[in-house]
């Protein structure tokens, strides 16, 4: 196993009260698997995603049962072991790869801050990411570069230590949508070839579809469902991945309203001993406002929902 998460709790304090970001995560990820997380905006995903490599700010306080990465428990590292683990065992990926280059260096020399390499094998390692004059990429500064081109560079120096796990967070939300899918195929190949799984965090579901093999659902700060990815897309099980499938824009036809969920997320600041959803669900039960829903066992995974199977027997009936 190479992430081993059960009741992973993050809370954030504020000016105000404290802010619950993540509330009982619980996953596991296997090497070489391929899991995507989706949700809406604040519902955790990258507190999520940084949580993993510890890198939260010191406003936060983590709890967990277990979280393990590669077999190391994450909590008790020493900042020694923090580095290999990062430098080693984990890679990320962000969203902007401007702000994760540095302006002030040469790409070669950025490079070699990883490993020290030649140009030639530097050379070869552009050129496994799709970049056809890897001379000049390793002489420019990242200014020079284009939003794609230094994508790529990202993802070429991600892998350069072959990590286990490779955590990518909205990596292509600063490419236009012609590059997306050639960027995306890029890294998820060389990820297959080192043998990296892949934690995907990304708004656009039909990316997440075709790449993952697994995706959590995440509203409010927890996984409301995690499914097999043909299992979610085919017969979603909790209401709110329901309500964001149906949103996805491409699940419109052409000359339709773009459907939105009504209402909005909760705030994290309180403690909640209902279903978090409750409040915009359409399928609401008095009970959802009782009791806060645990896992139930669907096709394919599982969803927070005390009516997770209720599509089923609908659709027995
Ligand atoms: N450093 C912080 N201090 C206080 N609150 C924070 C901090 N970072 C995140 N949060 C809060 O934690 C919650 C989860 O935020 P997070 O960034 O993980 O969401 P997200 O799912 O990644 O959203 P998006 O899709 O917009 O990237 C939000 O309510 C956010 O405001
Ligand atoms: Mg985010």
């Amino acid at each position: 196993m190479i992430v081993e998460i059960k009741d992973l709790s993050v809370r954030f304090s504020t000016g105000r009260a404290a802010l619950q970001a993540l509330d009982c995560v619980s996953f596991t990820i296997e090497p070489g698997a391929r899991i995507g997380f989706v949700g809406e905006s604040g519902s955790g995903k990258s507190t999520l995603a940084n949580t993993l490599g510890r890198l939260l700010p010191t406003s936060a306080t983590i709890e967990a049962t277990t979280f393990a990465i590669d077999g190391q428990a994450v909590p008790q590292l020493s900042s020694r072991e923090l580095r290999h683990l990062r430098r080693d065992a984990i890679a990320y990926i962000f969203q902007d790869p401007m702000a994760a280059l540095d302006p002030t260096m040469a790409i070669a020399g950025q490079m070699r801050l990883i490993l020290k390499e030649d140009d030639a094998s530097l050379s070869g390692r552009l050129e496994g990411v799709g970049i056809r004059n890897p001379q000049r990429v390793l002489s420019s500064y990242p200014h020079q570069l284009s939003g794609g081109m230094a994508q790529r560079v990202t993802i070429a120096m991600a892998l350069m230590r072959r990590p286990r796990l490779l955590i990518a967070d909205e990596p292509t939300a600063a490419l236009d949508a012609s590059l997306k899918r050639e960027v995306m195929d890029l890294l998820f190949a060389r990820c297959a070839e080192i043998g990296a799984a892949v934690l995907f965090v990304s708004h656009d579901l039909p990316l997440v579809r075709h790449y993952c093999d697994r995706i959590c659902v995440m509203y409010a700060g927890r996984i409301v469902e995690e499914r097999e990815t043909a299992a979610l897309f085919a017969n979603p099980a909790h209401p709110y991945s329901r309500a964001l499938l149906g949103a996805e824009p491409g699940a419109a036809k052409f000359g339709e309203r773009l459907v939105a969920i009504p209402g909005v997320p909760p705030a994290l600041y309180e403690p909640t001993n209902q279903c978090a959803f409750a409040p915009r669900c359409p399928d609401v039960h008095v009970t959802c406002s009782r009791h806060r829903p645990e896992d139930l066992t669907v096709d394919g995974g599982c969803a927070k929902c005390l009516f997770a199977n209720a599509s089923e027997l609908r659709e027995q009936a």
